[in-house]
């Protein structure tokens, strides 16, 4: 019988980006003139800027034409869960439009993940444009097992469904999933080979936590085998937002974690 290799923990990480790029900053803000001051601010000091429901809803998708013009690169997370067709268009959408990153939902299957690759893959050759990565939000960290088991009626435990669906966008083309900082040791024993993890619930030690609970700091998270790290409010709420972007990124890379 062959032994398989477990791989360590961070050698399906991503290697080929630098601390800074690693950074995505949520743009959770209710004003479109606030989010633009923040790019313009920061677009050469982070690596990505996460447009959520609340900023799309509101300004649609003009606001990540604005952020692209303006030299920012863009996490679009909208979490499509449809059925194939619908979810496929989207992805094509949101390649014209230019994204990154952008994410759909496990949990509407393999075929709307495969499909949801397909089209973007398709949509990104026919009109030369990069291929963004495709993620995948497996459990929502805000569900837990009493909620699986009671109202979705999963009965396995949390971490063997958040593997399972990892391993299932996997089987789907899928470049990665979002996961707590609680998943990601877990997460890169489950996948095999080159596979992203994206995380958000991130706190430096000198940060409030806010309402996040299980929390790590960047560079516990990155150490763990995290390849991007979502921060908003350390970052937003910071005096000088810049010197803020600086300190996470020196703690990462002094931490030699990379
Ligand atoms: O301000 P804070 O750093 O907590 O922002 C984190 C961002 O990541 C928010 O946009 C939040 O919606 C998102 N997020 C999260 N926890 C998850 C999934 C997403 O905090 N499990």
């Amino acid at each position: 019988m062959t032994k398989t290799k477990t791989p360590r923990a961070t050698e399906n990480r991503n290697p080929q980006i630098s601390t800074r790029e690693r950074i995505v900053l949520a743009l959770d803000v209710d004003d479109d003139r606030e989010a633009l001051a923040i790019v313009a601010e920061l677009k050469d000091s982070v690596g990505l800027f996460k447009v959520g429901h609340q900023l799309f809803t509101a300004y649609g998708p003009d606001i990540v034409r604005r952020i692209i013009g303006m030299g920012g690169r863009v996490f679009l997370d909208l979490k499509y869960h449809d059925i194939p067709n619908t979810v496929a268009k989207a992805s094509a959408e949101a390649v014209k439009l230019g994204v990154s990153i952008f994410n759909v939902h496990a949990l509407g299957g393999l075929d709307m993940m495969k499909a949801s690759v397909e089209a973007t893959n398709e949509a990104a050759h026919a009109r030369n444009l990069p291929v963004p990565l495709m993620l995948a939000v497996t459990i929502l960290t805000s569900m837990d097992e009493a909620n699986l088991r009671k109202e979705l009626k999963i009965t396995r435990s949390l971490k063997r469904e958040v593997s399972h669906l990892a391993r299932l966008a996997q089987r789907a083309g899928m470049h990665g999933v979002v996961a707590s900082p609680q998943e990601i040791s877990m997460l890169r024993k489950a996948v095999r080979g080159q596979f992203v993890i994206l995380t958000p619930g991130v706190r430096p030690a000198w940060a409030t936590k806010d309402d996040q609970k299980r929390i790590m700091t960047p560079n516990e998270a990155v150490a763990a085998g995290a390849d991007y790290l979502v921060v908003g409010r350390p970052v937003l709420k910071a005096q000088d937002r810049k010197a803020a972007v600086e300190k996470i990124v020196e703690e990462i890379n002094q931490s030699k974690s990379i």
